[in-house]
């Protein structure tokens, strides 16, 4: 039994085949960075356009590599939400075409929830019950996950998602696009310390993230508070720590709410996924966390923790519980 999954929720096109017993024969991801690092963002009709040029290559290529045919495939899964709504409608439509002319299930899969259950595709073995942290570009929210398909939000961001800050900081230091990684990479040379950035509710219970009044403190401790156009951004010593110091901010605020989230459910695993998990400072501060809260981390690799297909595996446990999708699936952008 060969499940065929498509994502294209934002700027990755990408296909992967599994097997029903969760093991992943193909994960072909093709990236559009480069066709939007000149406007410093992803911008949604270039990246709806391009998943239509990239998706039916994207799907032969996982085939091939997986060594199967269109005929092999027993079911296709789809993610459906959230995301940009030309971008999510260019896969969903894919799918339910291919699922329609092959005449086999197709599974609606909801983006985020995929995310998490990357950790269980990477460890090999159920992970559930388990708390669930997602940071990526669009996302950031803490989750009670019952089971793979049984997740309660604790709480989310109020504001800027953590990728998205650490996109914004990187332009307001003049670090390029994507901004995680070049950020990642400039904080290795700089003091955490050096600045004392805000860590949003760090005081109170509430599971709750906000990173907006930390980007404007980044932008602040830049220029000061008469930041004009075309105010160059910051180099050196300087621009080093200032990224150290907000890696720091987002990584502290990360893990509080991580921990004070695992004592307040009695979780004791941690499933973390989303692009942010990349982050090697992110993935040590919350190693550390959880072996002082004697809880088990679970963090994809990197193919994983990025946007994919092969984390669309949580249509296997859909499958296994009878829920299909109907032929008139639509796209969703928002999170439901
Ligand atoms: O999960 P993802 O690939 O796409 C979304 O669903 O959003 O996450 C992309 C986000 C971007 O904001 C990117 O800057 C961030 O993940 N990211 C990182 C790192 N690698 C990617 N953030 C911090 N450190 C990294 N090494
Ligand atoms: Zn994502």
């Amino acid at each position: 039994m060969y499940f065929l999954a498509l994502e294209s929720s934002c700027d990755e096109t990408a296909a992967a085949v599994f097997t029903a017993d969760r093991r992943v024969l193909a994960n072909v991801v093709a990236s559009q960075t480069d066709l939007h690092a000149r406007f410093g963002g992803v911008v949604p009709e270039i990246a709806s356009r391009a998943h239509l040029r990239n998706l039916l290559p994207v799907v032969e290529e996982a085939l091939a590599r997986a060594g199967i045919t269109k005929s092999d495939i027993g079911c296709v899964a789809v993610h459906n939400t959230p995301g940009l709504v030309g971008s999510l409608l260019v896969g969903v439509s894919a799918a339910k075409m291919l699922a329609l002319a092959l005449g086999v299930p197709l599974v609606a899969v909801n983006h985020v929830a995929a995310h998490i259950y990357a950790c269980r595709i990477a460890a090999e073995r159920d992970i559930f019950p388990c708390l669930g942290l997602v940071v990526s570009g669009g996302h950031t929210a803490l989750f009670d996950c019952e089971s793979a398909l049984s997740l309660q939000l604790l709480g989310g961001t109020r504001d800027d998602a953590a990728g998205e800050a650490f996109d914004k900081v990187a332009a307001i230091l003049g670090l390029g696009f994507p901004g995680g990684p070049a950020l990642e990479r400039e904080a290795a040379f700089g003091n955490p310390t050096a600045y004392a950035f805000p860590r949003a509710f760090a005081d109170d219970a509430r599971l709750e993230f906000s990173f907006s009044g930390l980007k404007t403190a980044v932008l602040y401790a830049c220029h000061g508070q008469n930041v004009g156009k075309g105010t160059p951004p910051p180099a050196g010593a300087k621009r080093a720590d200032l990224a150290a110091s907000f890696q720091a901010a987002v990584v502290d605020a990360l893990v509080l709410k991580c921990k004070q989230a695992l004592r307040k459910t009695g979780r004791v695993r941690l499933a973390v996924g989303g692009g942010v998990t990349a982050n090697r400072a992110l993935r040590d501060a919350l190693q550390l966390m959880c072996e002082k809260e004697h809880a088990e981390l679970f963090i994809p690799p990197f193919d994983l923790c990025t946007d994919n297909a092969a984390m669309a595996a949580l249509a296997v446990e859909k499958w296994e519980a009878s829920q299909f999708a109907s032929p008139d699936l639509d796209a969703e952008p928002n999170f439901v």
